[in-house]
């Protein structure tokens, strides 16, 4: 389905987003619909974005008690988003009910939209894992652990770093989805992502599909940012 290149469209609201995809008209692309942008504009976004072509990945990153987090999927699948996401610490009911949800709310003749799983946030570190959390396996262990849950629930994939990318699909399967932020060209400043890699070298970790915000909506020429992007994937080098 769709570009690999999932542009997070991280802006306050409607208006802006309509400036930055000005350039793009006619260029369908993947864009990422977060809580800041969703809550400002409600369901109506994902109704223009979609009716201006582009497939819509709605990171709201549901965590609640199982019937909710239901109820809440059948929405957004009439909603039209085509990928969507849970925390799977929320566990292997309510991960369920996410599906079914989304199974219920999906048009007749609409294929249902996927649903990924947030392992752990990339803010959470070990020293918050075990003191304030009280968790006592290690960080990377519970990624693995979590990752898998994902899968035995009928999740389609996780949001992992594309350095995790290899280890979740040797214990997931290569057809578990692996869409990874934290992507920077090489001459880019990281911002505040911890771990950046490029383009390229997701693709070649094993990314399916690859994140990106800042990267393309704050460069001075978004649109040959884009065609970059596109270029380094394909194993282009910088021209
Ligand atoms: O601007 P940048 O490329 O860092 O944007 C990355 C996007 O991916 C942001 O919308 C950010 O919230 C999201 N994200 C992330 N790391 C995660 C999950 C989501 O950066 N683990």
């Amino acid at each position: 389905m769709h570009t690999p290149f999932i542009v997070a469209l991280d802006f306050p609201s409607k208006q802006e987003v309509e400036r930055f995809l000005r350039p793009f008209a006619g260029t369908p692309l993947f864009v990422k619909v977060g809580m800041e942008l969703y809550y400002q504009e409600g369901p109506s976004i994902v109704a223009f974005l979609k009716e201006q072509g582009h497939a819509v990945f709605l990171d709201l990153k549901l965590h609640d008690i199982p019937n909710t987090v239901k109820q809440a999927m059948k929405g957004l699948a009439r909603v039209g988003a085509d990928l969507v996401n849970v925390h799977a610490a929320g566990g292997r009911r309510m991960m369920e009910a996410a599906i079914e949800g989304l199974d219920a709310g999906t048009p007749s003749g609409r294929m249902r939209p996927r649903c990924i799983a947030v392992t752990q946030l990339t803010s959470m570190d070990e020293r918050m894992l075990h003191e304030e959390l009280w968790i006592s396996r290690p960080l990377a262990e519970t990624v693995g652990h979590y990752a898998v849950l994902a899968k035995d629930s009928g999740l389609d994939g996780v949001v992992c770093s594309a350095k995790e990318a290899a280890l979740i699909k040797e214990r997931c399967g290569a057809s578990f989805l692996a869409v990874t932020p934290g992507i920077r060209f090489a001459d880019d400043a990281a911002h505040d992502q911890v771990r950046v890699v490029t383009p390229k070298s997701a693709r070649e970790l094993g990314a399916d599909y690859i994140v990106i915000g800042r990267s393309i909506t704050r460069a001075a020429d978004p649109l040959g940012a884009y065609a970059r992007l596109q270029h380094e994937w394909n194993g282009g080098e910088r021209e």
